[in-house]
């Protein structure tokens, strides 16, 4: 028992941080972020306030949530990074080969600005649902866009000076600026795979299909906000009239718990983010949750209320 005792491998937290990355250690320890971030997610969400509805309506839009119902940045990032990498090979080959003429590469650098400006639009709108670390890491990766995006709009502008030795000083910011965009686009990367961020919270879970016990009618009284378990997932139900409803309770676009948001007629926003949705189908109205609630059938038998998906999640 003792020599057992004396092999116990004790871990060491030197051990494990020599295995994270150095930008990891970085965020960790970069709070002075957290006030700059909220101060610019504010103003973003005021923005969108001060318009009004519409605004609703755009950012919405921006995050993806109607009509496409799915995130739009990640779709809207080729565009400029497609753009930049061809400027890059059309630039170098018009420069060192003569292959191409020069205005390829300007044509597509004016491209990648127009793809980077929608990109831009619709990151940063989805920055004001980040938090905690993943804030941080939104943070770094929105500024060098944003650097990069200034860049590149000033590459532009020295291509079009007179004399050619700018033209030059052009290509070569740009070509600089987009070594730069490739290590932002490896954070936005990050972001996605590495912390989920708009990522759908329900993906990973397969849900009920048998018939699961939840509690007796009484349970559930007329517009309050039940949560109860079934299976692998939580369930909010919230009983309208004579129909009880069931729908997924974890926020689908950061796990925000639904049945502490509040409940306006068949509509119930989320507490974290305020994304809103239907609770008789869990259809999305407003983002920044671009993918509904799964939804439940839900049945009285022997006094019991039972819930069931209509198909496994995964
Ligand atoms: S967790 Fe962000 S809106 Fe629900």
């Amino acid at each position: 028992m003792a020599d057992k005792h004396k092999r116990t491998v004790v871990q060491s937290r030197e051990n494990i941080e020599r295995n994270r990355s150095a930008l990891d250690r970085w965020i960790d320890s970069a709070a002075w972020l957290d006030r700059p971030t909220k101060v610019v997610q504010d103003a973003i969400l005021k923005f969108y306030m001060a318009l009004g509805g519409p605004g609703q309506g755009l950012k919405s839009l921006l995050h993806g949530t109607k009509p496409l119902g799915h995130p739009l940045h990640p779709a809207l990032t080729a565009v400029p990074l497609g753009g930049f990498t061809v400027m890059f090979l059309a630039d170098w080959l018009a420069i060192f080969f003569r292959a191409l003429p020069p205005v390829v590469g300007t044509f597509a650098l004016i491209i990648g600005i127009l793809g980077m400006v929608a990109s831009a639009a619709t990151g940063y709108t989805d920055y004001t649902g980040t938090s905690g670390r993943q804030s941080r890491y939104a943070s770094i990766h929105g500024l060098i866009m944003t650097i990069v995006l200034l860049v590149m709009i000033a590459s532009l502008l020295l291509r079009y000076q007179p004399g050619g030795g700018l033209v030059f000083a052009g290509v070569l910011v740009s070509s600089l600026a987009y070594f730069v965009a490739l290590f932002g686009a490896f954070l936005g990367g990050h972001l996605s795979f590495g912390m989920g961020t708009m990522v759908n919270r329900n993906a990973f879970v397969e849900g009920v299909t048998n018939w699961t016990d939840v509690g007796s009618m009484a349970d559930f009284p007329e517009g309050k906000l039940v949560r109860a378990q079934a299976g692998d997932m939580p369930v909010l139900l919230v009983r309208l009239g004579d129909r009880l409803n069931a729908i997924a309770a974890t926020c689908s676009h950061a796990g925000g718990p639904l049945d502490e948001g509040k409940l306006k007629g068949d509509i119930v926003s989320c507490p974290w983010h305020s994304s809103r949705f239907y609770v008789v189908d869990g259809a999305v109205k407003d983002g920044p949750a671009t993918f509904d609630q799964p939804a439940f059938l839900v049945r009285e038998e022997n006094g019991k209320v039972q819930v069931r998906l209509p198909a496994p999640l995964r």
